[in-house]
């Protein structure tokens, strides 16, 4: 990212030293741009322009008050998937009317806070969720606006973990199965069709799986049509993939391109597209920083034992993810560079976050772990009784905490003992 970059051997988050902010703050900290934010929305708002497109921000990736209020002023929907991030995003004032609501287990709660805000669409993904929210809503006097999420069963060829698209997986509702599961809908005085939606992965780096489901999902809602049923937007999820290492990028406006070629043809560029992306508006705008506690020397390896784990930043472990390890202060020439895998302080040895990285180290140098804007304080956890980590976001010159490191006494106040 243009935002994280090396000034005087020093890397910088916009104008302000990373050593500045772990001396301020300590380490592990993250550090996330405002203006890597902002050009990450810009790109979908540039690719949306003179179309009717929502963007809803799939807040699972980075869910920080600060960062959804960024881009509810940017003019953001959201995607939500709990009734924590229902309440997390109202918290910054966010618009109902913009608001999608996915994910394959809602409780009744969850649809009750979501009628009562009155969000645009439940993403409905099987039958008996469709059952219950048409009796929630009637309960309520309410009628819902459904979409029902469709498993394309189409390959995103990416990471198996991260697929949702297949029909293995335990996502959407066949699509040979919809037609009828929407007659159904319809039916149902307490709700209204309004959408059809899929979410077929994340990390997807070519466009072909888009088209690929497109195609099916504009079959269906022909279909629909000859049965009847309007459908006023089409969801096509998240899933654009952004620069860990060396992948290619898929673009907003080269899949909007391709979307409303396809929508041309079909003679269906009415249809409002909605799209979820999580990811790529905020993977690229954070780092993870860490202070290296230790260098031990083994047999069989070198390892760079440092102050970040896998409570903090879980997709290497996870996934297997790949993230790029910057020095933040370039070592100097003469420095001996070597192998290490880059270990945090738990006792799991699943507890790495690189492996097998060539850096010139020395005890108490500051490392950066890029690329950790996205999925990752989110799905931190506190595991070893470790705070969580501070967050700081980094505004031109300026710095401001959105988030203080949790304090130890705060890990377990709330526990009783008999
Ligand atoms: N919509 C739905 C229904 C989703 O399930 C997801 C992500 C998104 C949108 C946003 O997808 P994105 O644009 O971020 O690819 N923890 C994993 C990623 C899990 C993605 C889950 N669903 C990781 O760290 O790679």
């Amino acid at each position: 990212s243009p935002h994280f970059n090396f000034k005087q051997g020093v890397l910088h988050a916009e104008g302000v030293p990373l050593t500045l902010l772990a001396d301020e703050f300590g380490t592990p900290l993250y550090v996330y741009s405002r203006q890597a934010l902002n050009d990450a929305w810009q790109s979908y708002a540039d690719a949306a322009a003179g179309r009717n497109v929502l963007v809803c921000f799939g807040m699972k990736a980075n869910s920080n008050l600060a960062v959804l209020n960024e881009f509810r002023k940017l003019g953001a929907g959201f995607d939500i998937v709990s009734g924590g991030e229902l309440a997390r995003v109202m918290a910054v004032g966010a618009d109902p009317a913009k608001i999608v609501f996915s994910g394959v287990g809602k409780q009744a709660w969850e649809m009750r806070a979501a009628l009562d805000a009155g969000v645009k669409c439940f993403n409905v993904e099987s039958e008996p969720e469709l059952e219950r929210l048409a009796q929630v809503a009637a309960e309520m006097g309410k009628v819902a606006p459904v979409s029902l999420r469709v498993n394309p069963d189409v390959d995103a060829q990416t990471h198996p973990y991260i697929s949702t698209g297949l029909k293995e997986n335990k996502f959407g509702i066949a699509i040979q199965d919809a037609p009828a599961v929407y007659a159904r809908a319809s039916a149902m005085p307490s709700l209204k069709v309004v959408g059809l939606d899929c979410h077929i992965g994340s990390q997807i780096t070519q466009v072909s799986p888009y088209l690929d489901a497109l195609d099916k999902l504009l079959v269906l809602v022909r279909t629909l049509q000859s049965q009847g049923i309007a459908i006023e937007h089409l969801d096509l999820g998240g899933g654009i993939g952004i620069r860990y290492t060396d992948e290619t990028l898929l673009s907003p406006s080269a899949l909007l391109n391709q979307v409303y070629a396809r929508l041309h043809q079909e003679q269906l560029s009415d249809l409002q597209i909605v799209l979820e992306p999580g990811r790529s508006l905020v993977g690229n705008a954070g780092v993870l920083l860490t202070r290296v506690e230790y260098l031990k020397h083994t047999e069989a390896r070198n390892f760079a034992i440092v102050d970040a784990a896998m409570n903090d930043l879980l997709r290497p472990t996870l996934y297997d993810a790949w993230h790029d390890v910057e020095p933040v202060q370039q070592p100097a020439e003469s420095a001996q560079a070597q192998t290490y895998d880059v270990v945090g302080p738990i006792c799991e040895s699943g507890d790495w976050l690189a492996k097998a990285r060539t850096l010139a180290l020395k005890q108490g140098d500051l490392l950066a772990i890029m690329s950790a804007g996205a999925y990752a304080f989110t799905m931190a956890s506190q595991y070893n009784t470790r705070p969580r980590p501070a967050e700081v976001m980094v505004d031109g010159t300026a710095f401001h905490v959105v988030r203080p490191r949790e304090a130890l006494a705060d890990l377990f106040a709330s526990e009783r003992t008999l």
